[in-house]
C-alpha cells in the first residue's frame, strides 16, 4: 500500500516536472520568436527625435549632478561615470595606408596619416572601487590638432576628435525616456525598480536587466586586453557607423604580461604600468567601423540593440599604438583627471547620432563643467 502510494507520488512528480520543462521550453521559444519578429529590418537611416526629449534631458542632468555629489571624494569631485582611471596614456593613431576610398572620412581622410592622441582607460562605476569588482571598462581617445570646424560652437580652436567607448557592445537602456526612469531609480538606491518600474509586466525590462548584468563583467588581465565598443552610432561621412577598438598584439613585439596580484585595488593600473613603463613594451589595437545596413535590424534610436556582425562586418580604418612610456606620475594623473572626453568633441563628419548620444551632448558638458567648477573652488 505504502509502496503504491510512493510510486504514484513519484510518477506525479515526474510528470509535473516534465510539464514544467515543456512549458519552460515553449515560453523560451515564444519569447525568442517574438523578439525575432520585433527585431527585424528594415530600419530608418535617419534620426527620429521623440517629443519631450529636451525636458527629459533636463531632469537627467539634475540626477547626474546628484550622483556626482553623492560620490565626491573628500577632496575632489569626480566624473559621474567612469570615475576611476587606470591612467591616461600617449597614443599614436595611424590611418591605414591602403584604406578603401569609401572609408576615407573625417579624421580618416588621409591614408597613412598619424595622429597624436591621449587615451584614458577607466572603470565604469561612479565610485572608484577595487578593480576586481565586476564593472564595465572604458576607453576614451582624444586626437589632437585635428583641423576643421568642431561640432560644438564653444569648442572652436580646440581641434580635437574624441572616441568614447566601453567594453560591451550594447547599452542597458534603449532611449532617453527609459534612461530617465532607470537612472532616477538607481540614484535613489532602488536597483531592481530600475528595470521593473511598476506592476504592469509590459513595463518590465528583463532583456535590459540581462544586458546590465553582462556589462558588469570580471576585469580583464589588463586594460590593453579587452575590446571596446562605441555602443551608440555616429556619422561617418554620409554613412552611419558604430566604432570598435580591438587588441592587435600581432602589430607589436611579442609580450606576455606577468600575472598580476588581483587582490590589489588598482591592479589594472599596475598591469598597464608593468607593460608600458617597467617592461617598455608598446601595446597595439586596431580601430574599426561597422557600417549600418538599414535593410537589417541595425537601429539608430535603440542602443540596447547590438548591430550583428553577420548583418554588417567591422572594417579596420586605423591602427593604434601605445608606445613605451611613464604615465603614472602625480602630475600626469592630475592632468588626466582634469581632462574631459565627450562624443561631441569632434568634427561634423563623425557627428554622434541617436537619442542616447543627443542626451550625452547635454549631460557630459553639464557634469564636466560642474566637477571642474567645484574643483576650482577647493
Ligand atoms: C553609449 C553608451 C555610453 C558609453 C560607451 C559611455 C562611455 C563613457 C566613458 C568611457 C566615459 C569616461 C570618459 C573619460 O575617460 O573621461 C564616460 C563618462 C561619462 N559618461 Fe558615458 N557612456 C555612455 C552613455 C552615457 C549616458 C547615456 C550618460 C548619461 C546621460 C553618460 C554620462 C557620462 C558622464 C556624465 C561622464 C563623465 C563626463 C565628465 O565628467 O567628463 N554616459 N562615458
Amino acid at each position: 500500500m505504502l509502496i503504491t502510494l510512493w510510486l504514484r507520488l513519484g510518477a506525479f512528480l515526474g510528470k509535473t516536472l516534465l510539464w514544467m520543462l515543456g512549458l519552460g521550453v515553449l515560453g523560451w521559444a515564444l519569447t525568442m520568436a517574438w523578439l525575432a519578429w520585433q527585431h527585424r529590418g528594415p530600419v530608418s537611416a535617419e534620426e527620429l527625435i521623440p517629443d519631450g526629449e529636451a525636458a527629459m534631458t533636463r531632469d537627467i542632468i539634475q540626477t547626474a549632478v546628484r550622483i556626482v555629489d553623492q560620490h565626491r571624494e573628500s577632496t575632489r569631485y569626480l566624473r559621474d561615470a567612469h570615475a576611476k582611471a587606470h591612467g591616461c596614456v600617449k597614443a599614436e593613431v595611424q590611418v591605414l595606408p591602403d584604406l578603401a576610398t569609401t572609408l576615407r572620412q573625417g579624421v580618416f581622410s588621409e591614408p597613412g596619416k598619424t595622429w597624436q592622441a591621449t587615451m584614458r582607460l577607466s572603470n565604469g562605476n561612479a565610485y572608484p572601487q577595487f578593480d576586481s569588482i565586476r564593472d564595465a571598462r572604458g576607453m576614451a581617445i582624444k586626437l589632437f590638432d585635428v583641423p576643421g570646424k568642431q561640432l560644438l560652437n564653444d569648442r572652436q580652436g580646440r581641434s580635437e576628435q574624441d572616441f568614447v567607448m566601453f567594453n560591451h557592445p550594447n547599452f542597458f537602456v534603449s532611449d532617453v525616456a527609459e534612461y530617465r526612469q532607470n537612472v532616477a531609480a538607481q540614484a535613489d538606491g532602488k536597483k531592481i525598480m530600475a528595470f521593473f518600474p511598476g506592476w504592469d509586466p509590459r513595463t518590465w525590462q528583463v532583456r535590459h536587466l540581462f544586458i546590465a548584468l553582462a556589462t558588469l563583467s570580471p576585469a580583464p588581465a589588463s586594460p590593453t586586453q579587452t575590446t571596446y565598443f562605441s555602443v551608440s552610432p555616429y556619422k561617418f561621412g554620409e554613412a552611419n557607423v558604430k566604432f570598435r577598438v580591438i587588441p592587435d598584439p600581432e602589430s607589436c613585439p611579442t609580450y606576455t604580461l606577468p600575472t598580476q596580484n588581483q587582490n590589489l585595488p588598482n591592479f589594472l593600473r599596475s598591469a598597464l604600468n608593468q607593460q608600458l613603463s617597467t617592461d617598455r613594451v608598446p601595446a597595439c589595437f586596431v580601430l574599426q567601423v561597422q557600417r549600418q545596413d538599414p535593410s537589417q535590424y541595425m537601429p539608430i534610436e535603440d542602443t540596447s540593440i547590438e548591430w550583428r556582425e553577420h548583418d554588417a562586418p567591422f572594417e579596420t580604418v586605423a591602427k593604434i599604438k601605445l608606445p613605451a612610456q611613464d604615465f603614472d606620475t602625480p602630475a600626469l594623473n592630475l592632468q588626466c583627471d582634469n581632462l574631459s572626453f565627450n562624443p561631441w568633441f569632434g568634427l561634423e563628419a563623425h557627428r554622434p547620432i541617436g537619442g542616447i548620444n543627443r542626451l550625452r551632448k547635454a549631460v557630459y558638458e553639464a557634469v564636466s563643467d560642474y566637477r571642474h567648477s567645484r574643483n576650482a573652488e577647493q
